[in-house]
């Protein structure tokens, strides 16, 4: 009985929760086919994924930050993504988010350099268990060590390097992106 009432509520909170975040950001939304094709394109990009779903309170909080993030540091060689762990079950599991509605694991935040994970938050301990993780815009700047980044993409740029012309012809469901508000840092 309890067991039903509690399942019962998580499926009311999973699909009536309104979205996350409508506002300007400079993220790819990836799907279960894209996040491969976009990673492997150009190794040298770097790039920052966020997995989420739309239940958690803490994908709630971070949403607004992780979009900010992206307004100040997406530039053509360090580029932000983001996977809804509900909707690309196959992604998630391959790179280890856990999809229970459950998990303590989301969001989860993953640095990828030449195509390969590097770094990621929350971690996990021995119990397989995530360690919680504040994810805050301050803690994610520093762990991930989003300036130092930044300078190196820009460095890149600077020497004259470019994506190669093609971009993958993937469909991106609903990339919402308002370049006016795009800043640079
Ligand atoms: C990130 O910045 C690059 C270079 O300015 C731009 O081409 C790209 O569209 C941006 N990405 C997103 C998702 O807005
Ligand atoms: C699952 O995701 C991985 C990583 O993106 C991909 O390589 C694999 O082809 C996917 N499998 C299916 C059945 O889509």
């Amino acid at each position: 009985m309890g067991l039903l009432y509690i399942t019962l509520c998580i499926v009311f909170l999973m699909m009536c929760k309104p979205p996350l975040y409508m506002g300007p950001e400079n993220i790819k939304y990836f799907n279960d086919k894209t996040i491969d094709e976009e990673l492997e394109w150009d190794k040298r990009v770097t790039w920052i994924v966020k997995f989420f779903a739309s239940w958690p309170n803490d994908c709630q909080s971070f949403a607004l930050i992780y979009a900010d993030l992206s307004l100040k540091y997406n530039c053509t060689w360090l580029n932000f993504g983001k996977v809804d762990v509900r909707c690309y079950a196959n992604v998630s599991t391959w790179y280890k988010v856990s999809t229970s509605p459950l998990t303590k694991q989301l969001p989860m935040l993953i640095l990828f350099q030449g195509g390969k994970e590097v770094m990621w938050q929350p971690q996990t301990d021995k119990k397989g268990r995530a360690v919680s993780w504040t994810f805050s815009e301050e803690n994610v700047i520093r762990e991930f060590n989003l300036n130092e980044l930044y300078q190196q993409a820009k460095k890149l740029s600077k020497a004259g390097d470019n994506i190669p012309k093609e971009q993958p012809v993937a469909p991106s469901p609903t990339s919402v992106s308002d370049g006016e508000s795009k800043k640079e840092k």
